[in-house]
């Protein structure tokens, strides 16, 4: 700029007025960085703890914590398997630690391809595609296929990234109750007949582990003209006979329109990818912003994502092993006096009352050797805390055995709490 202009800005834009906010300050003084730091200070943040190992129960090698670790995704134990490991290695050597580049320009490796290959054959449908992230996969999904003048109906409880791709995209958004599928057609009935719409949601919800009735849903979205998208991130591998999903468990594969899945839970790797119609796929693959614009998947992630996808079609004992210690930890969760939702999905959550009780149960648990996830506000409403707690399939018996004397300890400390915060909330009324 020359001195005109800059001295025309400096008039325009007083220095040191002391108006304008500074973003940088604001997030300097923000209370949640202040209330974060000071619950660090206590030992009581219950996010980003360093664990010696995500995914195995109890880490492996010299990679152990003594934690137990029951809140992974990893929900097959693939990726700490051997081959899996071995796969992601290879591509590693074979490709480089990184492709550098979208896959529109140089970032397409065979891996991609064959894995797109093997997802779709998987699902019975004509075409997938890779992106960098689950999350990615179903804003993309969304935002590619439907217009401001089209509208999505998701689920209360569908996950934040089709919310995310819905708004980018300023899609008109309807929510129906969960799992209510009275509410579902309520919501449908008021659309416009002429609006095109479609109805997204998770398979397997992934904070309480209820399964969505997809065969009523995928019914009443067919009698209406919709189209039905199903989020399977936390089913695939892991419910249906054969590890598909909940559009398996409801027999409802084909009329699902797309399906999306992330590749970073029972499938080892990092990504996600959608998968459907050839057209469809090829709709988001041409517009979808964090398809073009972005570096593809890494070698070593494509590497394990492809070998675990072929020991799960050739291991259906491996779903059945993760869906029987879902089971193992509902009567586990039940025993200790909580009402765990029943299914089969390996998810259970334990609700309480606030954040406060949320962190005291997460505090309990880590005190006793036991990692589990915890989710609160903005994750969930203020009445909507809850400790998630997962089975994978190669949790053992003597490890749900640890896990059921941490809950019992930690449910006598919730009581406590309770008691002591009533105690306390009576007192104050009673100087009103
Ligand atoms: C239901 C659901 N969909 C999508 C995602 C995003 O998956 P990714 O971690 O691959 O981005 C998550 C993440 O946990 C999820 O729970």
């Amino acid at each position: 700029m020359n001195s005109a202009g800059s001295a025309r800005l400096h008039s325009r834009h007083p220095a040191g007025t002391g108006l304008r906010p500074s973003i940088i300050q604001r997030a300097t003084e923000s209370l949640s960085r202040a209330q974060v730091r000071m619950a660090r200070e206590a030992g009581l943040y219950p996010f980003g703890l360093v664990l010696a190992h995500p995914g195995a129960p109890g880490g492996t090698g010299d990679a152990k914590d003594g934690l137990l670790n029951f809140g992974s995704s990893n929900y097959l134990g693939l990726s700490t398997h051997r081959a899996v490991i071995e796969a992601a290695q290879e591509a590693t050597r074979r490709y480089g630690t990184s492709t550098t580049g979208p896959r529109l320009f140089n970032g397409t490796l065979s891996l991609h391809l064959q894995l797109e290959e093997e997802l779709a054959d998987f699902y019975g449908k004509q075409a997938a595609a890779i992106f960098h992230s689950g999350f990615a996969a179903n804003g993309a999904m969304l935002s590619a296929l439907l217009t401001p003048h089209d509208a999505v109906i998701f689920d209360r409880h569908s996950h934040i990234s089709q919310r995310d791709g819905a708004e980018s995209a300023r899609i008109p958004i309807v929510t129906f109750r969960h799992n209510d599928v009275e509410s579902l057609r309520r919501r449908i009935e008021g659309l416009p007949l002429s609006t095109a719409f479609a109805v997204c949601l998770d398979g397997v919800f992934s904070m309480d582990g209820s399964i969505a009735p997809l065969r009523q849903i995928a019914d009443m979205t067919a009698a209406y003209g919709g189209s039905l998208l199903v989020d399977e991130a936390h089913s695939v591998g892991v419910i249906g006979a054969t590890g598909r999903g909940a559009c398996e468990h409801h027999d409802c594969l084909a009329d699902v329109d797309l399906i999306s899945v992330s590749l970073s839970k029972a499938l080892a790797g990092t990504g996600g990818a959608v998968i459907g119609d050839q057209a469809a796929v090829e709709q988001i693959t041409l517009t979808a912003r964090s398809y073009i614009f972005t570096a593809s998947c890494d070698p070593a992630a494509m590497g394990a994502a492809l070998a675990a996808l072929r020991i799960l079609r050739n291991a259906p004992e491996l779903p059945a092993a993760a869906r029987r210690n879902g089971q193992r930890l509902r009567e586990i969760v039940a025993d200790c006096g909580w009402q765990a939702i029943p299914g089969d999905a390996p998810i259970v959550c334990l609700p309480v009352r606030n954040r406060i009780s949320a962190v005291i149960a997460w505090r309990s648990l880590i005190d006793c050797g036991i990692y589990v996830n915890v989710a609160v506000p903005p994750a969930v409403p203020e009445h909507g805390c809850l400790v998630r707690i997962v089975a994978t399939a190669d949790h053992s018996e003597r490890e749900f055995e640890r896990l059921h004397s941490a809950l019992l300890k930690t449910r006598q400390k919730l009581r406590k709490a309770h008691n002591y915060s009533e105690f306390r909330e009576t007192k104050a009324l009673s100087h009103q």
